[in-house]
């Protein structure tokens, strides 16, 4: 057993069949699965827009596909964690909007407002 080859992409798959089980699953639990959805406002998030923009990105479900620490639940693309450098606050305003590939819109359940709030909070992660 020298070959150790990475397990990194492994690990990386595991939590995320937890989480789609997690989701479809009807009420046949274990009782295992409480979702610990800590509001983990760290030292770097203490401006109150930032804070606002958190709380929405928790009760809007965000975090059901990008997680709570934006670590991403459904696949690399759902990584938000830089999404500041990749992408423009037009292109993450749109994204919001009017979604696409694989998320739905929010046109019609956020106001301009919040959605230049949660573009404003994600771009300044990079
Ligand atoms: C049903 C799952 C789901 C939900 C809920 C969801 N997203 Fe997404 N989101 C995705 C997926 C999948 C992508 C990648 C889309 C692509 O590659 O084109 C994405 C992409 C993004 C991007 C652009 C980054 C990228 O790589 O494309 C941003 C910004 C974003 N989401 C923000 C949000 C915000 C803010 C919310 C809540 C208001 C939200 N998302 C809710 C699934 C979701």
């Amino acid at each position: 057993m020298k070959q150790m080859k990475r397990i990194g992409t492994a690990l990386a798959i595991a939590p995320m069949l937890l989480i789609l089980a997690a989701c479809g699953g009807g009420g046949s639990g274990s009782g295992a699965a409480k979702p610990t959805v800590t509001p983990a406002a760290t030292a770097a998030e203490t401006n109150p827009a930032y804070v606002k923009a958190q709380e929405m990105f928790e009760t809007n479900r965000c975090i059901s596909c990008h997680g709570v620490n934006l670590e991403g639940r459904a696949g690399p693309k759902t990584n938000l964690q830089k999404v500041g450098s990749t992408f423009s606050k037009e292109q993450i305003a749109n994204q919001i909007k009017n979604g696409g590939g694989g998320m739905p819109g929010y046109k019609s359940k956020l106001s301009d407002e919040e959605v230049s709030l949660l573009t404003d909070w994600l771009s300044s992660k990079k």
